[in-house]
């Protein structure tokens, strides 16, 4: 018999039944972030989607989608803010990022999260200032979940440790 044990990864996530339970800081955050989707270029896709980055300096940064018609050359919502923050204001630890949703043909209940993609583009921030990124994620109504780190959504995350 082969020799192995289990290793079990826990994620857990603050559950609030909506956005006005939100703690105030949170709750103004989400509010950046669905006012920015209303500006998203979506019209491929018809699915909006805004991020909202808090800085440690207090600014708020926020991004949408930009989509293209050759598919893969557009950009989900949290990456335009992300790096954006990182070109305007380099060294700025980042402490929170919300995110939220809205869809042209169906109400979403439930809390968007962030592809792949923007996962890990997340995590080389929390690596890059050694400080974890509170996420607040929502949908167009209904439940927000908040996780303490990008850890949450990327276990096993891919970073600089391993090319030193
Ligand atoms: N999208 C985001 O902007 N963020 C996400 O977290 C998920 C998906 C965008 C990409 C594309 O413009 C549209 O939503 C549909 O996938």
């Amino acid at each position: 018999m082969p020799q192995s044990e289990k290793l079990q990864i826990i994620s857990s996530f603050e559950v609030y039944k909506n956005e006005q339970d939100l703690a105030n800081e949170d709750r103004l955050l989400l509010m950046h972030a669905k006012r920015s989707l209303e500006s998203a270029y979506a019209p491929y896709s018809h699915f909006n989607v805004g991020a909202a980055i808090l800085l440690e300096n207090g600014e708020i940064i926020t991004g949408n989608n930009q989509e293209n018609a050759a598919y893969p050359s557009g950009l989900c919502a949290e990456r335009v803010a992300i790096f954006y923050a990182g070109a305007k204001y380099p060294g700025v630890k980042i402490k929170s990022i919300a995110v939220s949703c809205k869809a042209e043909n169906q109400v979403i209940n439930d809390p968007v999260s962030p592809c792949g993609a923007c996962r890990q583009a997340i995590a080389e921030y929390e690596t890059r200032y050694a400080q974890k990124i509170r996420m607040i994620m929502a949908g167009e109504s209904g439940r927000v979940f908040i996780a303490e780190s990008i850890e949450s959504l990327l276990p096993l995350m891919f970073n600089r440790k391993y090319l030193k």
